[in-house]
Order: structure tokens, then C-alpha cells, then sequence
């Protein structure tokens, strides 16, 4: 996908002249084109516009996203794109001009666009190559709606979805009457609160261009967004929302490298999220809740700990899920690539760039994380640890959130609670030739990471089956072992269970 996903970030092949000039395939993200043309394209000329691109479905996406899955761009893209020239019918012609970055031919381009293309050349979507005609935009569907953005360049371009945005996306609940999207890009997740039925969406920026794209997002989708330019949280001052999501730019930003304002959040990478949680408390309902995704070093001070001092709160219930942390040389390789994704001589500048600044400040491992805040009671702060973030969707991060406070409950309450073992989860044993038996706790959704357990564990779960209390769980265990003992260690061990997930409420 010509996207923003890092290591994964398209750009044309083969290689084209150095001085790049505009209306030149290899302008592409380096001349961005004039966002305010957009206003060109009547109410009508966007009612045939979202008719002629009903064909292009994030299904079809999908499909092309499993050719060569996982290879850079560079390797890529030119596959794919020769992939499409043997796919059937208008979704994906439309796929090879907005999402793959490739040309097509005056006859293609006016077979799935017909009286459209003078319009879309007029605004400055389509552009007329010496090959016939490419998009100087990227088209993406996401979850029913479609989202003009930039392509990614050396240039100052606005984001549309990325991976990090279908996180945040697969995060959000159903509903929030007044939602709130911090540094919107090109309004994706503004757009889908709106389309999910928030009553109020307002959507900031820092970039009047992401403004402006996002205003024309809302258009095309036929929904209404309040897009504000400004900083952080200054367009809102005073107001308050149920629901507040963002994904401020949280990559580290080495003095060599030209700012992007999509992108870096300071040296240190997270500066800007850190600035935003410590001024969330003033835009939060008081039921409100946040969804924060954003990536940090990690340093001396657990990460956990920094959040907290930074809220300058404690009644709160903030569950933070920290995906696998990523080690300087797989993020100087994946930003570098982003950046010049055709892996030239700028791939080489940004890859030593990024490695250096990181080993300066001694930045041995990065983690991202997905925060989930609001101040329902019991309050508590606690950090897991998913195989992946896409594990951590609104349902996952639900049961979470109860298991959580469940494990806060003082001892008689907690007996009377009925628990499962984690649906997922299967209890394997294996006995190795003339070897004692062992025992490990698979996840076969991967929702945890896999483990060895000892027998007694074995068998305490085997107690909750599909669902018992604690107490029940308990007793059962007493019955297939024997005298437990105290409970002290068990209740620790079932507390224990609940922040992993390995228990969960019935
Ligand atoms: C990583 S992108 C996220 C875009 C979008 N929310 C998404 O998830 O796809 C970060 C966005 O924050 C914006 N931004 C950067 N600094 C900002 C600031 N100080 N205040 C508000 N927005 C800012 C950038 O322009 C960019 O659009």
C-alpha cells in the first residue's frame, strides 16, 4: 500500500531524474499539491466522486496487502503494482491510482472516472504524466469512508490511516456523545467517531494543510466535523468531551533531520504526548475517557510512572498496553525507509541519523504503547503487555479494565467474584521421553504471551473451567491438590492472573 506504515511507505520505481518537477511522477510527495483547490469540487462533483469509487473497498486493499506481506516498498511496490494490471475490473484500476502510486492511461483513468477527470485535474487530485495520468494524492478506504492524505515525502505531509491508526481505530468504543480528535492528519479517526454517531466531533491540528484535508474528508463522507487549527488542546480551552483520542507525532527527532510536523515530538520522540496528558485533565468530562497511542525511549523511569506524574492526578483508572519494544537498529531502518522509501542516498543519511541520535541518548529500546484513561472508580494504573497492540481493541480493552479492578478488590470481596479462564487460553501439557511432565498456557487468539506454569497453576485454572467464584475456583483446587494451605499466596496468584489475563470475569 502506497501508505504511511513504517517500512511499508511506498514510492514509485524505477528511478527518475534527480530534480524532480511538478506534474512529474517523482514530484510525488516532494511538490505537494495546492490542498486549497480542493474547494474546486462542487457538492455534485462529490456525489459522482463517491459513486465512481464504490469499487474501491478496503476488501480489495486487503487483498493486494497480501502480496509479498512485510517486504519494503522498494521490493515491493513495483510487484504489486504488476499484481493489479492482472486484477479484473474498475476496484482495481482505482487501487493502482490512488493507493499504489501508479500511472494510468487516459483510457483507464476515464474508464473509472468518465466526466470526473476534468474535474479531479482541475483540483489538483489528477495530474497529467507523460505516461497518462497519476494521483498527487493518496485515496484510502477506511471503515466505509475514504480519506485523501498526502503520500508520504521529504516534504511536510499530512497522514492519512496508517497502522498506528488502526490501532487507535480498533480501540475506540461504539459510541461517545461528544468526542474529541487531538492532531487529526487528514481527520481519519474524527471522520469515524462521526460516522459511529458522536453528537459533536471536533477534530485539531497543528497544520492548517490537515485542516483543510480533513475538512474536505468530511465532505466527501457527508459528515460533519468542527476541524480547528491550533496546538494540542488550545482550540478546545474550556470545553469538555466524553471521548478524546489522539496520536500526536512521537518519533525522535535527530538535529540532522528536517522537523516534520507529522512525525517527530522532539528529541526524545514523546515530548508532545507527554505535554498533552499533562493538560488532558482540562478537556475530560468528568465520565469522559482518553485513548492516547504513542511510542517512548525507555528509560530509567518506568514508562507507567512518567504518565502518572504527568496527568498530576491519581483518581484515575489508566490501563497502558505496551506492545514489543523495538531496538535502535529496527527503528533507524524503518523511519529511514519511510522517509526515502526507494532506499537511495537518503536512506542512508536518515538510517545513521536516527541510529546515532538514539545510542547518544542512549536509547536502547523503544515501546509503544496504547493508553486508556478515565476516572471511574476503582482507580488504579497498571501496564500490560500484549504480543501486539492490535490485540488491544475496545472489547479486549473492556474486560481489561474490569479484570483490572477486580484484582484490586480486598479479599472477601474478591471470593465472591465468578472468574474464567481466558477463553483463549489452552492449558498444553507436555512429557518429554523419561521427563517429568510440563505444563504451558497457549493463547491461540494472543491475547498474552505463551508461558510455562507449574502444575498447581495447571490445575487452579482447571478449578475456574468456564466460569466459578473465586472461592468456588478455590475449592475445587483444595479438592484435586490436597490441602492448599493459605490462601494469601492463591488470592496473590489469582490477583495475579486477572492484570495478565489469564482469569477473566465470567
Ligand atoms: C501521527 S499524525 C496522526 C494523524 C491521525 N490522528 C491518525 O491517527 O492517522 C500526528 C498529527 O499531529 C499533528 N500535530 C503535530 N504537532 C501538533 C500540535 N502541537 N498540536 C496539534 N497537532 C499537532 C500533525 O500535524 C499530524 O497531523
Amino acid at each position: 500500500m502506497f501508505q504511511w506504515r513504517v517500512g511499508v511507505v511506498g514510492g514509485r520505481w524505477p528511478p527518475c531524474s534527480p530534480k524532480p518537477r511538478p506534474g512529474d511522477w517523482c514530484s510525488l510527495g516532494r511538490v505537494l499539491p495546492d490542498v486549497s483547490r480542493l474547494d474546486l469540487l462542487s457538492d455534485s462533483d462529490l456525489e459522482a466522486l463517491r459513486k465512481a469509487l464504490s469499487p474501491l473497498t478496503a476488501d480489495l486493499i486487503a487483498r493486494a496487502e497480501a502480496v509479498l506481506p512485510g517486504s519494503l516498498d522498494a521490493v515491493r511496490l513495483p510487484v504489486v503494482q504488476a499484481w493489479w494490471r492482472h486484477q479484473p475490473g474498475p476496484g482495481p484500476i482505482l487501487a493502482r491510482l490512488f493507493a499504489y502510486a501508479d500511472h494510468l492511461t487516459v483510457a483507464e483513468a476515464e474508464q473509472v472516472l468518465g466526466g470526473l477527470l476534468p474535474r479531479l485535474s482541475e483540483a489538483g487530485v489528477l495530474r497529467s504524466t507523460a505516461e497518462g495520468v497519476s494521483s498527487a494524492y493518496v485515496l484510502m478506504p477506511f471503515e466505509g469512508l475514504l480519506i485523501l492524505s498526502d503520500p508520504f515525502g521529504p516534504d511536510d505531509p499530512v497522514m492519512g490511516p496508517g497502522a498506528t491508526t488502526y490501532e487507535l481505530a480498533r480501540a475506540i468504543p461504539n459510541s461517545a456523545a461528544r468526542a474529541l480528535d487531538v492532531g487529526t492528519g487528514a481527520g481519519t479517526l474524527a471522520l469515524l467517531l462521526a460516522k459511529r454517531g458522536a453528537t459533536k466531533v471536533v477534530a485539531t491540528d497543528l497544520s492548517p494543510r490537515a485542516i483543510t484535508l480533513t475538512r474536505f474528508n468530511a465532505r466527501l463522507a457527508n459528515v460533519h466535523v468542527d476541524a480547528r487549527v491550533g496546538d494540542l488542546l488550545a482550540p478546545v480551552a474550556g470545553e469538555q468531551f466524553d471521548l478524546v483520542v489522539a496520536q500526536p507525532p512521537f518519533v525522535v527527532r535527530p538535529a540532522a533531520i528536517d522537523a516534520k510536523t507529522t512525525l517527530h515530538g522532539g528529541p526524545q520522540g514523546d515530548e508532545l504526548a507527554f505535554r498533552l496528558l499533562a493538560e488532558l485533565d482540562g478537556v475530560l468530562a468528568p465520565q469522559g475517557r482518553a485513548l492516547v497511542r504513542f511510542d517512548s525511549p525507555v528509560l530509567s523511569t518506568p514508562l507507567i510512572a512518567r504518565v502518572r506524574t504527568a496527568l498530576g492526578r491519581d483518581d484515575l483508572r489508566l490501563t497502558m498496553f505496551l506492545g514489543p519494544p523495538v531496538s535502535p537498529e529496527r527503528y533507524a531502518s524503518a523511519y529511514a525507509s519511510a522517509m526515502d522509501p526507494r532506499l537511495g542516498e537518503d536512506y542512508r543519511r536518515y538510517a545513521s541519523a536516527y541510529y546515532e541520535h538514539l545510542l547518544a541518548h542512549g536509547f536502547e529500546r523503544t515501546t509503544p504503547s496504547l493508553l486508556a484513561l478515565d476516572r471511574r472508580p476503582p482507580h488504579y494504573a497498571a501496564a500490560l503487555r500484549p504480543p501486539n497492540l492490535a490485540r488491544a481493541d475496545a472489547a479486549t480493552i473492556a474486560l481489561t479494565e474490569t479484570a483490572l479492578a477486580m484484582a484490586g478488590l480486598d479479599d472477601s470481596s474478591l471470593l465472591g467474584v465468578r472468574l474464567r479462564t481466558q477463553p483463549s487460553a489452552r492449558v498444553v501439557q507436555d512429557q518429554p521421553l523419561g521427563g517429568e511432565p510440563n505444563f504451558h498456557l497457549r493463547f491461540t487468539t494472543g491475547v498474552a504471551e505463551d508461558q510455562e506454569i507449574g502444575e498447581s497453576v495447571a490445575v487452579l485454572l482447571d478449578g475456574f473451567g468456564e466460569g466459578a467464584t473465586v472461592s468456588a475456583g478455590l475449592s475445587a483446587f483444595a479438592a484435586a491438590h490436597g490441602d492448599p494451605g493459605p490462601k494469601e499466596p492463591l488470592l496473590r496468584f489469582v490477583r495475579d492472573a486477572l492484570s495478565k489475563g489469564i482469569l477473566v470475569p465470567a
